[in-house]
C-alpha cells in the first residue's frame, strides 16, 4: 500500500475495531479480588505514559517545525503528510487506554469511581501535552521510529497483563488495548516503510538515528516514565517451559521490523546486538522514577521530586 491507502487501510480498521468504553462506567469494578488489584495498583505510571500519547502529536508537530527552520527541504516535508493524519488517529485512541488505566488504578486506590470528573485539565495539559518540553530526547526521525517500538513494547506488555489477571471485564479491557497497540505498531511499519521508500534521504536520516529510536520508547516523554518502567518489569513475563519471555519476543519483533524497514543488507543490528542495547538501557535506568533531556538528548536522572497531583478538587 503506498499513497493514501495506508490511512484509509487503518483509518477504517481503527473505525471497525473501536471497542465500546462504556462512557469509562465500569460497574463491575467492586468484583475485583485481591490479586487484580495487585496488578492494577502497578498501572499507574502506565496510565500516565497513555495519556502521554497527547504529547506525541504536539510534539511531533514541533519537531518538524524546527527541522523547516533548519532548512528541511518542503518535498520532504510533504512527505511526511500520511504519518500527520494517522496520529490524529492514535491521539484518541490513547487516550481511551489513559482514561480506562486511569479510572481503574483510581479506584482501587480510593475506592472512587469519579477520576474523570476529578480530573484538573491544567494538570492535564501540564502533564500529559507540554511534558515533553522538560523531555526533548529525540529528532524527527528518532521519535517516529519510538512511536513504532514503543508499540512493539506495549502490546508485549499488555499480553503478559492479561495473561495474569482473573477478571472477565479487565481481561477484556486489556485485551481491547493490546489489540489496539498491535495495530498502531503495524499501522506505524506500514506509513514509515512508505516515508523511508518516499526519498532516500529519509532512509538515511532514519538510519543515522536508529539506536535512539530503537530504545528511547516515546513515552519517556511524561515524568513518571522510569518509575513505571521498573514497576513494570515484574508484570513482563520471562521465559520458561519453551515460551519465550518478554524480552526476547520484543528483541525478535524489533529485530525484523528493522529488516522490514531497511532491508537484512541495511539493518546494522542482529538481534542479539539489539538484546546487549536493551539489556544496558535496562541496568542504566534501573530503580530511577524521573529524568530529563540533558545535552544533546541524554536521559538525566533525577532525584524523585513530590509531584503536584494530578488529580485537583471537583468544580
Ligand atoms: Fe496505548
Ligand atoms: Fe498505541
Amino acid at each position: 500500500m503506498s499513497g493514501l491507502e495506508t490511512i484509509v487501510e487503518f483509518g477504517c480498521l481503527s473505525d471497525e475495531q473501536r471497542w465500546n468504553a462504556g462512557r469509562y462506567d465500569f460497574a463491575w469494578l467492586p468484583e475485583l479480588d485481591a490479586h487484580d488489584r495487585g496488578i492494577v495498583k502497578l498501572l499507574d505510571c502506565l496510565a500516565d505514559g497513555e495519556f502521554s500519547g497527547q504529547a506525541s502529536s504536539a510534539q511531533l508537530y514541533e519537531l518538524m517545525v524546527r527541522e523547516v527552520d533548519n532548512g528541511y527541504p518542503r518535498e520532504l516535508q510533504y512527505d511526511w503528510a500520511e504519518i500527520y493524519a494517522y496520529a490524529n488517529i492514535i491521539v484518541y485512541e490513547e487516550s481511551r487506554h489513559g482514561f480506562s488505566l486511569g479510572l481503574l488504578n483510581y479506584y482501587v486506590d480510593t475506592g472512587r469511581t469519579d477520576f474523570i470528573k476529578r480530573l484538573s485539565v491544567r494538570e492535564y495539559g501540564r502533564k500529559y501535552v507540554w511534558c515533553y518540553d522538560d523531555r526533548r530526547y529525540w529528532d524527527l526521525y528518532s521519535y517516529i521510529l519510538a512511536h513504532l517500538f514503543g508499540e512493539v513494547v506495549n502490546t508485549e506488555l499488555y499480553r503478559d497483563i492479561r495473561a495474569k489477571v482473573h477478571h472477565p471485564e479487565l481481561r477484556q479491557i486489556i485485551t481491547n488495548v493490546m489489540t489496539d497497540e498491535a495495530r498502531h505498531t503495524r499501522a506505524w511499519a506500514n506509513l514509515i516503510g512508505n516515508l523511508i521508500r518516499s526519498d532516500p534521504r529519509h532512509e538515511e536520516r532514519a538510519l543515522k538515528t536508529l539506536t535512539k529510536g530503537l530504545l528511547f520508547h516515546n513515552a519517556m516523554v511524561h515524568e513518571t516514565y522510569f518509575e513505571g518502567q521498573n514497576k513494570m518489569l515484574k508484570l513482563f513475563s520471562s521465559a520458561q517451559g519453551g515460551k519465550a519471555g518478554a524480552i526476547e519476543r520484543i528483541v525478535k519483533i524489533k529485530h525484523n521490523l528493522l529488516d522490514e524497514l531497511f532491508g537484512a543488507d541495511k539493518n546494522p543490528l542482529s538481534e542479539a546486538e539489539i538484546k546487549k542495547i536493551h539489556m544496558e538501557f535496562l541496568a542504566s535506568s534501573f530503580g530511577e522514577t524521573r529524568a530529563v533531556a540533558g545535552p544533546n538528548g541524554t536521559i538525566k536522572f533525577l532525584k524523585q521530586e513530590e509531584d503536584a497531583p494530578v488529580l485537583a478538587e471537583a468544580v
